[in-house]
């Protein structure tokens, strides 16, 4: 099955040392915000290193529809020219989302609070993916949703036309949901509240304020309760998208389990929200450096230098760190396969949600290549075989999810025999040069259909 047009099988087999300079993409988090809060800016915002990525790419096509002007002048440069807060117009045909829960969870935010009306469908694995955690709280501003049951794409919104600014807690641990109340409120009077019990990527606060929105964040005892004032002018900017810290985590752990590997990766995004894998992994005993830290556009940047790192060990990753690497866990635990001892993944409930179930994905290929996996609801358990010792030689499903696509590739790096993976297509939707840019440092992944 795939969702992306026709498979693409790959194998990945065990390589010699991984060596040089990484440049991965732009952040896909701030790409889809970018376009979104130029979108609802009067005047031109100019984006430099926008991820070119089937994600990004499908929301950038979704703003037009929405009355934008977006241009792609080439090499990452985009402008997109918007229609300012409450100037959405109403899309003449569906608006679809490919493989992208933050777009559509976003897009749903940002038009929720506008008279107009939209119909929204994605992929196979998007459509199976729950959003009433969006439209529930948004019918509080008086936003009307129907969709199929279970609240799944498709679905059509109806804008509230005398939107209700709204005080809402957010149930799960959801930068999106918590993205999408934000942006429905920017065009509600008065003020919306959101609070949130555990942090998630706080990229849209900080935008917003960048885009001279008046966002307060208070933390308390209730938690983090941020505050916007509605219905602010948006003002233009100039946005360099840091590099991505979750593209950022396949040649970084690839490097971790690749005997003699020496791999740079500059410009990564760190902001402490996005940053737990780099933690985790040093905890493990990874030989990582972070050179040459500064601040770039309001986000906290550094060149990151990965080395093999021959004693890695099984840690616990406690629930709180779970938000600021939640999709870094399918790469984590093929790091833990190639460790020694036990790796215990806590609190990540939310894997069973994203593109594919994360735990099922994965423990399902890390089984067929000979690692024990235990798992529950909201935990799992990978025992490591420590370095060389990981069998390989299975054929593994990417379920429609790319960072399955992508782990399993990083796995078959350093296993004792190749990997397979039924379907490589999925990598587009945010890392499109992924197999490029690894076989520059030393990878040998294939098209096995070639
Ligand atoms: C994202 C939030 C996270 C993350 C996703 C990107 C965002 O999803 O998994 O890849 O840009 O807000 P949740 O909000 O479902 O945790």
């Amino acid at each position: 099955m795939s969702g992306h047009g026709t498979p693409i099988p790959m194998t990945s087999r065990p390589c010699g040392p991984l060596k040089g300079i990484a440049h991965v993409p732009g952040d896909k988090s701030i790409s889809h915000r970018s376009l979104i809060l130029g979108a609802l800016c009067v005047g031109e915002t100019r984006i430099t290193g926008l991820l070119e990525g089937d994600d990004v790419l499908d929301t950038a096509k979704a703003m037009r529809a929405f009355g934008a002007t977006v241009t792609d002048h080439g090499g990452g440069e985009w402008t997109v020219s918007g229609v300012g807060v409450g100037g959405f117009a109403e899309p003449q045909n569906i608006i679809d989302c490919g493989n992208s829960g933050t777009g559509v969870r976003l897009i749903m935010g940002a038009m929720a609070t506008s008279p107009i009306t939209a119909t929204f469908t994605g992929d196979a694995s998007l459509n199976g993916r729950p959003m009433g955690r969006v439209t529930d709280p948004l019918a509080l501003f008086g936003t009307q949703a129907v969709g199929r049951e279970g609240g799944r794409l498709p679905m059509t919104l109806v804008g509230a036309a005398e939107p209700v600014p709204v005080r809402y807690t957010v149930p799960v641990p959801s930068a999106q949901v918590k993205s999408a109340v934000l942006l429905a409120g920017l065009n509600a009077p008065g003020q919306t509240v959101v609070i949130e019990k555990e942090a998630t990527r706080d990229h849209t606060e900080r935008m917003l304020q960048g885009f001279g929105a008046t966002l307060h964040v208070e933390e308390t005892s209730e938690g983090r309760v941020i505050t916007l004032d509605g219905q602010p002018e948006l003002i233009p900017q100039t946005i360099i998208v840091p590099r991505d810290p979750s593209s950022a985590a396949f040649p970084v752990c690839a490097a971790l389990i690749v005997p003699g590997s020496d791999v740079l990766v500059p410009n990564i995004g760190l902001n402490p929200t996005r940053a737990g894998l780099f933690t985790t992994l040093q905890e493990m005993g990874a030989d990582l450096t972070f050179e040459n830290m500064r601040e770039e556009g309001g986000e906290p940047v550094a060149d990151l230098r990965a080395k093999f790192s021959p004693d890695l060990q099984g840690i616990v990753v406690p629930p709180a760190r779970a938000a600021s690497m939640i999709d870094e866990y399918p790469v984590l635990s093929v790091v833990a396969a190639f460790a020694e001892g036990v790796t215990d993944m806590q609190g990540v409930k939310e894997l069973r949600v994203k593109e594919s179930d994360r735990i099922d994905a994965m423990a399902k290929g890390l089984r067929a290549a000979g690692v024990q996996v235990n798992d529950g609801p909201d935990w799992w358990q990978v025992t490591g075989l420590g370095h060389g010792n990981v069998p390989g030689s299975a054929t593994v499903a990417s379920e429609l999810d790319h960072r399955i696509a992508m782990a399993f590739a990083v796995m078959g790096m350093a296993t004792q025999k190749p990997v397979h993976i039924d379907d490589g297509s999925p990598i587009a939707t945010s890392f499109p040069i992924f197999e490029g840019l690894m076989a520059d440092l030393g990878a040998q992944i294939v098209r096995s259909n070639t």
